[in-house]
């Protein structure tokens, strides 16, 4: 039977079910053509229409550290890059970000950084605190990769609403491949199960084109976010970094990594889905192409702007123009342009 499917009856399938197996995805995944993609992104943007209507959500992001424990293999901010100039931003430098945000309009900030033991859970709960003390009508993510239960039930209980760990890879050998060994899958997953029964709304995600995925380990990856539920769902394409292992391999496409936000829309109508930064640096109308394709989430970048371009997770990633959080009423005119409309709000997870 699920042979003879065409990506034309598995996207009626996923509508009505809101799950594939994973041959139907692979099936999917492999066989979306231009013509089966401009009816995939009709469908997805008439899901998040009637959950969200026109709303896109905005955060502020600022990143906290780029000093990191870890060695991925992927990422410029690995702790073997000698050449990435470190910084880290004090507690009153991460409040004046927030402040000069909130005046912007911003009622979210995502505190993000590489996995720096700076910041204990004693400075983060006192920062966290101190944030939602004078900001109580705005939400404060973490994504701080990975911490303890113990950790990340402190944070929540100083007032933490929502935290950002992708799982990157559902497939633990291709997990294994872009990571160094004392990195797990398990950890991850075990950190993002932890992160949903304390109450987080919580985002996980995955790279698109990352180097050795197949077409079955997205289909892997659907099917994790299939199981996780997760409130969020950030995905970016690779993009590579020269001074990383992977410096030489080629970029994910926006085409692919677009098609997926679409499918991860119509299997998670309620999902908060970013058009992220990675999207918007490979094409200039990748975010456009993202909101088009069933997004409704945009995080422009807060933090002090001599820090920015440290913050290199990848060669060129954006951090000016529309990705700058100060130019909000250019990015707003474009959101318009394309018929949606920015709003500052929390913007919440609708269940
Ligand atoms: N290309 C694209 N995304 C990357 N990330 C890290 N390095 C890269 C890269 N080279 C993503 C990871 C991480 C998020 C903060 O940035 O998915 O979770």
């Amino acid at each position: 039977m699920s042979g003879l499917d065409t990506p034309d009856t598995l996207i009626d399938r996923l509508k009505e079910t809101r799950t594939l197996t994973r041959e139907q995805w692979v099936r999917l995944i492999t066989g979306c053509d231009k013509a089966t993609e401009a009816w995939l992104f009709d469908e997805a943007r008439a899901v998040r229409h009637s959950v969200y209507g026109r709303d896109v959500y905005i955060r502020g992001l600022i990143e906290i550290s780029n000093i990191c424990k870890n060695d991925c293999l992927y990422c410029g901010i690995r702790r073997s890059n000698r050449n990435a100039d470190r910084y880290r931003l004090t507690s009153e430098q991460i409040l004046a970000c927030a402040e000069y945000g909130y005046r912007l309009g911003f009622r979210t900030f995502v505190l993000q950084g590489g996995e720096d033991s700076y910041y204990t859970d004693e400075l983060m709960c006192e920062l966290v605190a101190e944030l939602k003390q004078k900001y109580p009508d705005c939400a404060v993510t973490l994504s701080l990769g990975e911490r303890g239960e113990k950790s990340f039930t402190r944070l929540f209980e100083a007032g933490a609403d929502r935290y950002l760990l992708r799982h990157e890879t559902a497939n633990p050998e291709h997990y294994a491949s872009i990571h160094p060994p004392e990195m797990k899958l398990s950890d991850r997953l075990e950190c993002l199960r932890a992160l949903k029964r304390i109450g987080y709304q919580v985002g996980s995600g995955f790279m698109v084109g990352s180097p050795g995925q197949t077409a079955e380990n997205l289909a892997e990856d659907m099917l994790l976010l299939q199981e996780l539920q997760p409130q969020m769902v950030g995905i970016g394409p690779f993009i590579p970094h020269k001074d990383t292992p992977f410096g030489s391999r080629p970029a994910g496409t926006v085409e692919l990594t677009v098609r997926l936000l679409a499918m991860i829309r119509l299997m998670l109508p309620h999902a908060l889905i970013p058009a992220t930064t990675a999207l918007g640096t490979l094409d200039p109308d990748g975010r456009e192409k993202g909101i088009l394709a069933g997004a409704n989430v945009i995080m422009p970048n807060l933090s002090p702007p001599d820090t920015r371009e440290k913050y290199s997770l990848y060669d060129n990633k954006l951090c000016t123009g529309d990705e700058a959080a100060e130019s909000l009423n250019s990015l707003k005119k474009r959101i318009e342009s394309i018929g949606y409309r920015i709003v500052e709000e929390r913007g919440d997870y609708k269940p």
